[in-house]
C-alpha cells in the first residue's frame, strides 16, 4: 500500500534521508519512530507529494506520488504536524469542501460527517468558525477531515499532539484498527508506548537511516529486551551522549 524506494533527501549538503527502502503492507499499522531530526517527517511530506526526493521514489496504493500526483493523492487521507485549516470557514463547511472534492454523492457525504462530527465530539461545535477552535479542536477536525473519503492510506504525522485523553484514546483505537480490513496506517510518533501496543510493524529511523523494522515481538526479542524504550535508547545512543554531557539541573 506504502513503499518507499530508495528515497534519499539532501537539504543542500546536509542528507536527511539516506536511501530509505520501506513497505507498509494492506491491513498493516506501521509505527515510524526517530529522534528529533531523524527523517520522519520528511519522509512523510515526500510520501504525500509535498517535498520531492532528491533520488528514489515514493508508491502509494501503486500509483508512483511523483509521477502521477492526483491519482495518488486521491488514494490517502493526512493529518500533518501543524494542521493547517481554513480559520473563515466551520468545521460542517471544511467536511463538505473535502467530500465535493473526493465526489463523495450529498446524502453520504451529510452522513459521514455527522458520523465523523460526532466519533470527535464535534458536533457541538459543527457550526463554529475554525479560527474560534483550539488547537485540540483543530487536530481532531483535520483527523475527521482525513477520514472522510475513507481512504485506503491513513498518514498521521505525530497523532496525539495537544489531544484530550477521550481524543486521544479515539485516535489510538483508530490507529489500531483503520487497516484492518486491507487498508494501510503510516503514522511517526515519539510515544514508544503507543507504536507498541497499536503497530503490527515499527520501523526505526536515525539520522535519516533506516537502523530497525520488524514487529515489537520481534524486536524486542532480537534485542533482549522488555520494552521498545530499551531498544530505541540503545540504537539512539549518540542521542544519549549528547545529553548525558549536558549539566544536570538537579545536581
Ligand atoms: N527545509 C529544510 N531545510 C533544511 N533542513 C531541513 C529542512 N527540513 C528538515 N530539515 C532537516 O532534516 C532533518 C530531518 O528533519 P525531520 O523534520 O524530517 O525530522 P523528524 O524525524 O520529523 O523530527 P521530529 O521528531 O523533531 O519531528 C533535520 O535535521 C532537519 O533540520
Ligand atoms: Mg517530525
Amino acid at each position: 500500500m506504502v513503499r518507499f524506494q530508495e528515497v534519499k533527501k539532501r537539504y543542500g549538503r546536509f542528507t536527511a534521508l539516506e536511501g530509505l527502502t520501506l513497505s507498509v503492507a494492506p491491513g498493516e499499522a506501521l509505527a515510524l519512530l526517530g529522534p528529533n531530526g531523524a527523517g520522519k517527517t520528511t519522509a512523510i511530506r515526500i510520501l504525500t507529494g509535498q517535498l520531492a526526493p532528491s533520488a528514489g521514489r515514493v508508491f502509494l496504493d501503486g500509483v508512483d506520488v511523483w509521477r502521477e500526483p492526483v491519482r495518488a493523492k486521491a488514494r490517502f487521507g493526512y493529518v500533518p504536524d501543524r494542521p493547517y485549516l481554513y480559520g473563515k470557514l466551520t468545521a460542517v463547511e471544511l467536511l463538505r469542501f473535502v467530500a465535493g472534492l473526493y465526489r463523495i454523492p450529498r446524502r453520504e457525504a451529510e452522513r459521514r460527517i455527522e458520523e465523523e462530527l460526532a466519533r470527535f465530539r464535534l458536533t457541538r461545535y459543527a457550526s463554529a468558525l475554525i479560527e474560534t477552535y483550539s488547537h485540540g479542536m483543530r487536530q481532531k477536525l483535520t483527523f475527521a477531515a482525513a477520514l472522510l473519503p475513507q481512504p485506503p492510506v491513513l498518514i498521521v504525522d505525530e497523532p496525539m499532539v495537544g489531544l484530550d485523553p477521550v481524543a486521544a484514546r479515539t485516535v489510538r483505537e483508530l490507529l489500531g484498527s483503520y487497516a484492518r480490513p486491507g487498508r494501510a496506517v503510516l503514522f511517526s510518533t515519539h510515544q514508544l508506548e503507543l507504536a507498541e501496543s497499536v503497530a503490527d510493524r515499527v520501523a526505526l529511523l536515525h539520522r535519516g537511516r533506516l537502523v530497525l523494522l520488524g514487529t515489537p515481538e520481534e524486536v524486542r526479542r532480537a534485542h533482549d529486551s522488555r520494552n521498545l524504550e530499551e531498544v530505541f535508547l540503545r540504537l539512539t545512543e549518540d542521542a544519549a551522549d549528547a545529553r548525558a554531557q549536558d549539566p544536570d539541573p538537579l545536581a
